[in-house]
């Protein structure tokens, strides 16, 4: 990529935490909870990601030394981009799958909910030696995974989907899933992600209209679909989530968004994302990646894989447009506040890919 292009990809974080401060403070906790001759070093960032905080360190406990990535919530005097979040409920996610199916996940250690070491609750896991395909730049601009045969790229789809058959086969009946249910916001899994959503973008807005996302809630409650079978939503299910090594997944991350819900969230979320950046590459003169997660042939595998036949991926997919686009205002917003980023006059301007989810509500982008 062109230096000026990759330096128009590059954004700032200003929000994050200073690193310098964190090893010590990790030490401090480690000593006052773990044991009084642990040592904390190395901390680092893994420098990808938009939302949460990763450090990556070493500590020594007992005499042995492991490498550890901590997942932190955000600081809450930073613009925050979600209305709540839960470190416990991620934890408990990666711990039940574990327990219940064969998908790598890293191995939870311990959660800390007193703020009073980091400024926030947090989790430690194990770290694991992958690599996650890059989101800044993304993936499809180069790297690792462009360049991989497209027979490599097909299996490395192949067994990203495997992860999602296995997780989707967890389900209320006979796993317990109900930390995920979210009652007060719907009577069923879909009427809940629903209604979760418009409590979301009525914070999120603040005070604020963005017209093409009230058009987008009125398109899906239009074209409500037959609701499937209610089973695990990872949530953020996407390749950008999960370590890989050799191609093949190792560890399965990100877990803030996981919901009940049909299974077609997650497939519609997956395909959803590789768009928005092959889209995005588009835009950049770059020719993308269209060989990889494509609606046919991820149903096609998804199906066989499953036997589910899968429904309604159009609603779906503009569900997780929708989704995103609530995000991407509290992203846009976020760099406004912090100054990397202009206000535009036109308050949908904030949605990334405005043009990508206006062809999907008037139709054009299916033909
Ligand atoms: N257990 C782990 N072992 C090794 N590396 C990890 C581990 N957990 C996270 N990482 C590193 O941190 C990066 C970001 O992790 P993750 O996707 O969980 O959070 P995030 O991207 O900050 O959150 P979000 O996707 O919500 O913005 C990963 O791509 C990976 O490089
Ligand atoms: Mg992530």
């Amino acid at each position: 990529m062109p230096p000026e292009e990759e330096a128009a990809m590059h954004i700032d974080t200003p929000w994050r935490r200073d690193l310098e401060e964190v090893g010590p403070a990790m030490e401090k906790w480690a000593r006052a909870v773990l044991g009084p001759d642990a040592q904390v070093s190395e901390a680092g960032s893994p420098g990808n990601g938009m939302s949460s905080e990763t450090v990556l360190f070493e500590m020594t406990l007992g005499g042995e030394t492991e490498r550890y990535a901590a997942r932190l919530a955000p600081m809450p005097e930073v613009y925050p981009v979600f209305p709540e979040y839960d470190i416990e409920l991620q934890a408990k996610c990666m711990r039940l799958v574990q327990a219940r199916t064969d998908v790598p996940v890293p191995d939870v250690r311990w959660v800390e909910l007193d703020p009073q070491w980091l400024g926030t609750p947090f989790l430690v896991m194990r770290r694991v030696d992958g690599e996650a395909p890059p989101d800044i730049p993304p993936y499809v601009f180069g790297g690792w995974v462009a360049d991989a045969p497209p027979e490599t790229r097909a299996a490395m789809q192949r067994d990203t989907l495997q992860v999602l058959k296995k997780l989707h086969e967890l389900s209320p009946a006979n796993a317990d899933l109900a930390f995920l249910a979210r009652p007060k916001h719907g009577a069923t899994a879909l009427r809940q992600q629903i209604g979760y959503q418009r409590w979301y973008y009525d914070w999120a807005r603040d005070g604020m209209s963005y017209p093409l996302i009230d058009r987008t809630f009125a398109w899906l409650e239009a074209n409500w679909p037959e609701e499937g079978e209610t089973v695990l939503n990872w949530g953020d299910a996407r390749v950008g989530n999960v370590l890989y090594r050799d191609f093949a997944p190792i560890a399965v991350l990100d877990w803030e968004m996981a919901k009940v819900g049909p299974r077609e969230v997650d497939l519609a979320w997956m395909i959803f994302l590789h768009t928005f950046f092959h889209d995005m590459a588009v835009t950049f003169g770059l020719p993308g990646m269209t060989d990889f997660m494509q609606w046919d042939s991820v149903i096609a595998e998804y199906e066989e894989l499953t036997g589910h036949q899968v429904e309604n991926l159009e609603w779906f997919t503009i569900y997780a447009a929708l989704r995103f686009a609530i995000v991407s205002i509290r992203t846009s917003k976020r760099g406004i506040a912090y100054g990397t980023m202009e206000e535009p006059a036109d308050p949908d301007d904030l949605v990334m890919f405005r043009g990508l989810l206006e062809r999907m509500l008037d139709g054009t982008y299916w033909a």
